[in-house]
Order: structure tokens, then sequence, then C-alpha cells
């Protein structure tokens, strides 16, 4: 699978810009991908840059309901008329982020955007077809992530921490060289690979996605022995992971460190084949 990375916190190089955010595109042995819009309307930019044609994308999936990840969804439905876009169902709540003066500040997606015709609400599993498929039903509780603590959602009125059901997962699947692609990692990235694990029998080859290390509210990484015990885990597997995003910059240089090639970073610009590392 070739992957190209339209969206990061960091640029290859000066012809890319970059943003607080994640969007991948995605070519697979049978299908266009586009995994997450970043903010606004850079991914269209760095599209052109990199040789994608987002009117031919097939399938839109957004990872879970924050800006970073869906703010760009309305300039995607401008470019492509065809795509499915898959988005988790309970994607549509209100969610928001207390900010340090105790305001909260609004960061889910358009709601309205579940009446779009060609959104697809999802649950916790969805079998595309043999080569893509969805889960969020992740339920291990290991190693949490502080930078979680001011993310909210809002129920019956009431601001309360999110429990990000609207958080899902992509496994790619082409002829047994399996990769897994995750937003943010809000429910921790050890328990999504450990999911995957359970429903797959193994351990993924690839994993992408950011790991949620960074607290944006404290500006702070989390505890590197958090990061530590967590890169010991991803060491284990065998896998090779690249990560960036709400990793930050700190907790990346030190999996880095400690896991060596197995751990590489995602930039804008950046492309790479998963079958060829
Ligand atoms: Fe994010
Ligand atoms: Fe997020």
């Amino acid at each position: 699978m070739r992957v190209k990375t339209l969206v990061e916190n960091t640029s290859l190089s000066e012809h890319f810009e970059n943003e607080h955010g994640l969007s991948l595109y995605l070519e697979t042995e049978k299908h266009t991908v586009l995994f997450d819009s970043g903010c606004g309307s850079l991914f269209v930019e760095n599209a052109q840059k990199l040789g994608v044609d987002l009117s031919k994308v097939e399938y839109f999936i957004l990872s879970h309901s924050h800006l970073d990840h869906g703010g760009g969804i309305p300039e995607f439905l401008k470019a492509n008329r065809t795509a499915q876009l898959y988005i988790h169902e309970r994607a549509f709540d209100g969610f928001f982020a207390e900010l340090p003066n105790g305001d909260y500040w609004s960061i889910g997606i358009d709601a309205s955007l579940r009446d779009h015709p060609r959104v697809i609400g999802t649950q916790d599993l969805l079998v595309i077809d043999e080569e893509l498929e969805l889960f969020s039903d992740v339920t291990g509780q290991e190693f949490p992530s502080t930078a979680n603590h001011h993310l909210l959602m809002k129920e019956g009125g009431t601001y309360r921490q999110d429990t990000f059901a609207h958080e899902q997962n992509l496994i790619i699947n082409e002829s047994g060289h399996t990769v897994l692609i995750a937003g943010c990692a809000h429910r921790g990235i050890v328990n999504i690979v450990n999911r995957f694990r359970e429903m797959k029998g193994r351990w993924p080859d690839v994993v992408i996605g950011g790991f949620h290390l960074y607290n944006s509210q404290k500006r702070k990484s989390e505890d590197p022995e958090l990061v530590h015990q967590i890169g010991a885990f991803l060491k284990q597997t065998g896998a090779v992971y690249f990560t960036g995003h709400c990793t930050g910059l700190e907790a990346t240089r030190l999996l880095i460190e400690q896991l060596g090639p197995q751990v590489r970073a995602l930039s804008s610009g950046l492309v790479f084949d998963t079958k060829n590392l």
C-alpha cells in the first residue's frame, strides 16, 4: 500500500505546508482512500503537490470527531462527488476541549453532516470488503493518556469526559499484509493494537497514526516513563510504526530512540510503501 501524507504537524520540506492535524491518502491494491482531512483546505493543496486526484477517492474515513481530522470534510465534498464517507454514528454528538481559562471550545465536526446522502454512519465494526475494515470497540484500559483529560463530550446539557465511542480505526488487508491506521489513538495505541490482535490473531505489519502523548492544554509531553512503557509494548509486536501528530515531537523522539528504525516520523509530504520499508 502506498501512503501519501497530506497533512501532519511537521513538513518534509519547505515545499509542503503543515498544520496541527492529520490526513493520509492511501492507494491500496484495490482502492483509493482518504483517511481524515486535517483542519481545512491544506490537504487539497498538498494533494495537488503529490499528484493525488481527490475526485477519484472512493472512500473517506473519519477516525474521530475532532476538527484537526474532520475540519476539511466540506472541502472534500467539494473536491469529490462520488466517495462514500464512513463516519461513526456517535461523531455528531457535541465535543469540546476545556481551555486553561475554564472555557469550553467546540472541537467536533459539523453535526449537519449526519444528513449528507453520502455519509454512512458506522458502529462497532464494519467490514467494507475483504480489504478494508473498521473497528471502534476498543475496551482495553492500559496506559491511559492524561492528554485526554481536558477533552469532553456534552450529554444532556452537561460536559463530561469524552469516552471516545466516536473513534474508529482502519484495517487494510492486502493479501495477508496488514496495516492498522489510527487517527489520534485516544483510547490508547496499546489498547487499539491489542484489539487488532484479538480480532486477527496476529500483530499488524505496519501501524500508522498519532498516539496522543502530547497534552495540548498543558503544552507538555506525557511522562517519559509512560512513553517508555508504551514503547516496550510496541517493540515486542514487531510491527513498524509511523507516528507524529498528537504523539508530539518529544514522545516521537523518545520512541525513535528506544525502537530505532521500527518507529518512523510522519510529515506532510512523506510518501512511503508499507510493503517496502
Ligand atoms: Fe488529533
Ligand atoms: Fe483527537
